[in-house]
Order: C-alpha cells, then structure tokens, then sequence
C-alpha cells in the first residue's frame, strides 16, 4: 500500500486541481494500491489531523476545475515554531500525524511561504515533494508556477476592456494587477495588454516621469494613457523612507493605484480612474498553458515517489521540467530583472517604466 499526504498552502490560484490530478493519475497509472490523504485548508488540516482518504475518483474531471479540492489557508511559516492557543507544537504535530497515517510522503503545493514550512519538514526528516503554485511566479528556482499565465490572461483582458473606456472619455486609467512584491504578472499583462506605463516594484517610478508620458501623449493626438501598476510598485520618493513611514503612508489609501491617482491629478488636468481586477485574477479556470505545464510537473511529481527521491520541488528550468532542491528554493524570491531583455524590448518600443 502506497500511503501519500497531499495538501494546498497559501492562496488559491488556477491549474492546483491540475496539478494534484496529474500526480494521483501518474501514481495509479503504475500501481492499484495507493491511498490519497488529502489534508484540509493546508498545513491546518496536516496540524490537526483533519484529512479525507481518497482515490484517483476525486481527482477526476477536475483538470478545468479553479480553486483547490482540498481547501487552503495561509499558516505564516514565522508562526510554525510558535505553539497554537492550546499549547500544541505545530511542527511536532505535522510529524505526528505524518508517522501515525504511515504515510511515504507528503506531496505540499504551494508558494514562498509554503515551501519555507516544506523544507522545515524535509529538515525534521519527512519525506516531501513539492509542486510550484502562485499567480505572481516569485518562486526562486522555477521559471514558471501555476496560476501565472492564467492571471496574466485575466489581468490582460483587464487591460484590453478598459481600452474602450480610455479612448472614449479621454481618460488616464490605472490598472493595479496583483503580484505581491514582484511585477511579473504586471510586466507580461501590460505588454500584453498594451499599457503605455508599467510601474514594477523591482524599477522604482518618478511621478513626473509618468505625468511627462501622459503629457507628450496628449500633444501626439493620444488622449488617454493607460498605466498597469504592480501592487507592490514603489516610487523614488517613497524607496528611500524608513519601512515604519513608508507603512504609515502606505495606510492612507486602499492601494497603490489610489495613491497613484491622488497624486497624478493633481498634476494633470485629464480624468483619472482606477480598475483593481483583484481576486478575479486568481479565480476560474486554468488557462491551456497552465493546464499543460501543472500536468508536467504533476506528473513528474508522481515519477519522483514511484522512485522513492525525495526533497525537491519540481518546476521549469531553461524550459524543461526539472527537480530542485528544496533547500535551494526555500526563503528566496525570483524578481523581475531590470535588466533583463522583457523590459528591454517593452522600452525599445516606448513603454515607459517611469523611471
Ligand atoms: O500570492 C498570491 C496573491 O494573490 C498576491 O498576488 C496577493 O498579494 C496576495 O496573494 C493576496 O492575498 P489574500 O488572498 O490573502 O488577500
């Protein structure tokens, strides 16, 4: 009998259903006798012993499916060695349970913070395979994650649709995209989408910069001027306080689009307006790209317990499907490069990163 764990930590994205399907199929394409516990809401369900037994049934017919069979929650990593209000070791607890259910491993898909209390576990000694999921593809070690080139679609249709309101009423639009602390997701979707300005976290922007943009577009006969922000985008000014005063600015708007908008119009005279897409950019189904590549990694998740090799995360490297140590991904994140070639050609062909 081959006893595996599985479970979702952190926020939901598209393809983790896709991922989990191509495991449990590459296990019961080899062997009849494999049991899946399917711990609920994450690390939670791992703590406190919350879990169904399923088989390759539930994984069925759930390739298109958004969300996460399993539930998910976010159980902080910094919080992992604290005991909960009961007293209860949470790592102990994990261990427990994983001795008591016998299981061979555990199979955790999941982001930074997920793949922090993963290798903790792999360092206590438990068997663990780990599969990349996040829309904001910040995941050290792996090209690619699940849920990015669906979010990007999403984030990009965002773009497409506000087009028609911009050039109509001659507008500036802000498009705040998700993303964390790193600017892919807004990098890809406002090429994709055409945006005139992107403003990343990982290029800090000058407000006048922007304000120059809009202008030198309006004197072309371009009424409108359309800005993709990162959630986490910052600008020169603000780079440069004291993490406690940026956090205390930070508190006066809902968002860094709201604070973009304050204080681009009161530099221009045109009409700013904001879209937050929000949550919808990690809600429905899995774009084809993700369904392709959480199937590969799933997959090969499944090959990797059929061979008893434990301790990687399996992910994308220089386009191929790949194990890495865990050690190696664990408490690190993958920026955009300012350097790199995307933001190259974005500005060979006049986006401008407001810097
Ligand atoms: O990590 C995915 C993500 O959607 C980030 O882009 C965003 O900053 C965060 O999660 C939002 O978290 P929550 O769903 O807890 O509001």
């Amino acid at each position: 009998m081959l006893k595996i764990g599985m479970l979702t930590s952190g926020g939901d994205c598209q393809a983790l259903n896709a991922a989990m399907r191509g495991v449990v199929k590459g296990l019961f394409h080899k062997r009849d006798d494999v049991t899946i516990y399917g711990f609920r809401d994450g690390y939670k369900g791992l703590i406190y012993g919350h879990y169904e037994m399923l088989t390759e049934r539930e994984f069925s017919g759930i390739l298109t499916v958004g969300g996460t069979i399993l539930g998910t929650s976010r159980q902080p990593f910094k919080l992992m060695r604290e005991p909960d209000a009961n007293g209860l070791d949470k790592v102990d607890a994990m261990k427990a349970n994983y001795a008591r259910l016998n299981l061979e491993c555990l199979v955790i898909l999941g982001g930074n913070g997920t793949h922090k209390t993963a290798n903790l576990l792999r360092e206590e000694g438990l068997n663990v395979i780990t599969l990349p999921k996040t829309i904001d593809n910040d995941l050290y070690g792996t090209e690619m994650t699940f849920g990015f080139q669906s979010a990007v679609n999403i984030a990009t249709e965002t773009i497409d649709r506000i087009h028609t309101t911009a050039t109509s009423h001659s507008r500036v639009f802000i498009v705040e995209i998700m993303g964390h602390k790193v600017g892919h997701v807004t990098l890809h979707a406002g090429i994709a989408g055409g945006a005139d300005v992107i403003l990343l976290p990982e290029l800090p922007y000058d407000i006048d910069k922007v304000v120059d943009v809009i202008h030198t577009r309006s004197q072309v006969g371009k009424s409108f001027t359309i800005i993709a922000v990162a959630e986490g985008a910052i600008s020169k000014q603000d780079i440069v306080l004291k993490k406690k005063e940026y956090k205390a600015k930070l508190q006066k708007h809902p968002s860094v689009a709201y604070r973009l908008a304050e204080e681009l119009q009161a530099k221009t005279d045109k009409e700013v307006r904001i879209t937050v897409p929000g949550h919808t950019q990690r809600g429905g189904s899995p774009c084809a790209n993700d369904r392709v590549f959480a199937t590969r990694v799933g997959a090969t998740g499944a090959e990797l317990i059929l061979n008893h090799d434990y301790g990687y995360m399996v992910g994308m490297v220089g386009g191929d499907i790949q194990k890495i140590p865990l050690e190696d991904v664990a408490g690190k994140l993958k920026y955009v490069d300012p350097a790199g070639s995307l933001i190259k050609e974005a500005r060979l062909i006049g986006i401008s990163f407001g810097d």
